[in-house]
């Protein structure tokens, strides 16, 4: 890790980026997984071509892929591609492929002349990484390996680079034999990743902080991320309705952007809660290499049909060849078979509990889209927010409890409960006070509560529930509530 970082980023780097751009464009929309594609492509063998020419086909193929996202407005003007006949050589003297390798140089000169050196120059870089000196394992999978570092600012980030162990290094090394080819194919799955993170800018999508490219001893991409943390499920499982609603909510709001992104429409292909860390709370999309953008291309609308383990669903194919809505409803279902139904109505204020079966039905059978679904979830945060899903909390609950207020009390005087905001203590977000006279109310070893500063993601308070006040402590910024009858005692 450390040696391939060393390298500040030199001519040869940058001569290596310009080779790597250049390559012959082709949308690869499958709806297949790369890596289940990736070297099984019969295709080659029945060429009669070396294992080292069908290496160089795969790459090239990884190139053309790569393509897309360095073309359209976002580079101030657009790239013109003819696509050629799908079975025909891909060999450096192709025509169309010398041409397309001129046009990316010129990309990536009007790139660094442009808007991006000065990105580049905010953004962390080769000389950043270089200066790290230690890392921690945060995490790898099939294709990269992850590790936190801090950069000279102080910021903590997480380094994605190829796992030399991973299953794609693996597979690849066999089939090839080659090392270093290897490490260029697999390359390119974070290099996609990095051009996706550039284009793809939301505050659910992990912030790409920079990248670095180095070609002593081989190629080695490093992409600079935002540090999150991964997502639990069992834990996240254990936390109070409020916070698994935020994680659903961050993951509409991704879905809603990548309906219609910059890019078209997005279809995440692989959907796992391993793809996604959470930051604050909030769930970012950390893994994008397997992303396709662009609406699945069809003949009939046979070809339009989206199968699930224990459901199918089938579009129409529009007039001009697309399965149009494809990629949002295969994203939307998959939100709600990974996330919504562990997380979304479990637990939920019984109040919210219709429109959360609601969000479930028309997202379980896709009867509505991500726009609705969004407005859904709006709906429910809002009521919940303005407490107006607290419809019959009398007013009169708060007057079988005592004010008193300048005091604080022991944290001995806890009592656990579930789902609770921390572990030891029975910590729970209200509306308002009446709302947590109310819960005291119906906890038994309950004597009071205090609610202190402490907001939720929400703007709800979190109020702290006791069980006793043998021990008050004098404190200008604090009060209890003490429930009417509770023996308590004052030690000031
Ligand atoms: N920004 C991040 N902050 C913290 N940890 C991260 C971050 N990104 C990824 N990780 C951790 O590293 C692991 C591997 O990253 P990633 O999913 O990108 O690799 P991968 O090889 O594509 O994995 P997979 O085989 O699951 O597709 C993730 O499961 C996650 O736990
Ligand atoms: C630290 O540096 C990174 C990249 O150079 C930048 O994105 C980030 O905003 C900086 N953070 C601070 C706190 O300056
Ligand atoms: C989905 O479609 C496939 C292929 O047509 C079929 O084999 C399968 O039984 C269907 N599954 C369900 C749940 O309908
Ligand atoms: C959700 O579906 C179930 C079963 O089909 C139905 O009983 C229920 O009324 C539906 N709920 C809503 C809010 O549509
Ligand atoms: C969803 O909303 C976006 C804007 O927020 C809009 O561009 C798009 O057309 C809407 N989609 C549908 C299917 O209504
Ligand atoms: C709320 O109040 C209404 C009318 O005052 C009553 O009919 C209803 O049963 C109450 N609901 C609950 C949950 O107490």
């Amino acid at each position: 890790m450390q040696h391939s970082l060393s390298i500040a980023l030199s001519s040869a780097a940058l001569l290596i980026l310009v080779f790597l751009l250049a390559a012959k464009v082709s949308m690869d929309n499958g709806y297949v997984r790369f890596g289940e594609r990736d070297f099984n492509n019969g295709k080659f063998n029945s060429f009669g071509v070396s294992q080292r020419n069908a290496l160089l086909s795969e790459i090239k193929e990884r190139h053309r892929g790569l393509l897309q996202y360095y073309t359209g407005s976002a580079w101030g003007f657009s790239l013109k591609y003819r696509k050629g006949p799908a079975d025909r050589g891909l060999g450096l003297e192709d025509d169309t492929f010398s041409r397309t390798l001129e046009k990316i140089d010129e990309v990536h000169v009007k790139a660094l002349s442009t808007g991006a050196v000065r990105a580049a120059a905010a953004a962390a870089g080769c000389e950043e990484l270089r200066s790290m000196r230690h890392f921690e394992f945060l995490g790898s999978g099939y294709t990269k390996l992850v590790l936190k570092g801090v950069l000279p600012n102080g910021t903590a980030v997480a380094l994605k680079s190829v796992n030399p162990q991973g299953v794609d290094m693996k597979r690849c090394a066999e089939v090839f034999g080659d090392v270093e080819g290897c490490f260029r194919l697999v390359s390119y799955k974070l290099i996609k990743e990095i051009a996706l993170l550039q284009r793809l800018q939301h505050p659910n999508v992990v912030k790409l902080q920079g990248h670095c490219f180095t070609s002593d001893p081989g190629l080695r991409v490093t992409a600079v991320l935002e540090l999150g943390s991964p997502l639990e499920m069992i834990q996240l499982l254990q936390t109070p309705w409020e916070e698994r609603f935020r994680v659903c909510m961050s993951l509409v709001k991704l879905l809603h952007y990548l309906a219609s992104s910059p890019l078209g429409s997005v279809c995440l292909l692989d959907f796992q809660p391993r793809q996604f860390v959470v930051v604050d709370g909030e769930l970012k999309l950390s893994d994008i290499d397997d992303a396709v953008a662009g609406e699945l291309s069809c003949r009939e609308d046979r070809d339009c049909t989206l199968q699930f383990p224990t459901r199918n669903f089938s579009s129409p194919c529009s007039a001009d060849g697309q399965c149009r809505g494809l990629n949002e409803k295969r994203n939307l279902y998959n939100a709600f078979r990974y996330f919504f139904t562990y997380l979304l109505p479990h637990r939920a204020p019984p109040t919210l509990q219709p429109l959360l079966d609601g969000i479930m039905n028309s997202t379980g059978d896709l009867s509505s889209g991500i726009n609705r679904t969004l407005e859904a979830f709006q709906e429910i945060l809002h009521l919940y927010k303005s407490g107006q899903y607290l419809q019959n909390v009398s007013s009169s609950l708060l007057k079988d409890y005592v004010l008193l207020k300048g005091f604080r009390t022991k944290e001995s005087n806890n009592y656990k409960c579930w789902p609770s905001y921390k572990q030891q203590s029975c910590l729970l977000s209200v509306h308002d006070m009446k709302e947590a006279a109310g819960i005291c109310n119906s906890h038994s070893q309950c004597q009071g509560f205090t609610v202190d500063q402490q907001r939720t993601w929400t703007g709800r308070s979190l109020a702290s529930f006791r069980s006793g006040f043998s021990d008050l402590i004098p404190d200008v910024n604090s009060a209890i509530y003490v429930k009417k009858g509770a023996g308590f005692r004052a030690t000031a």
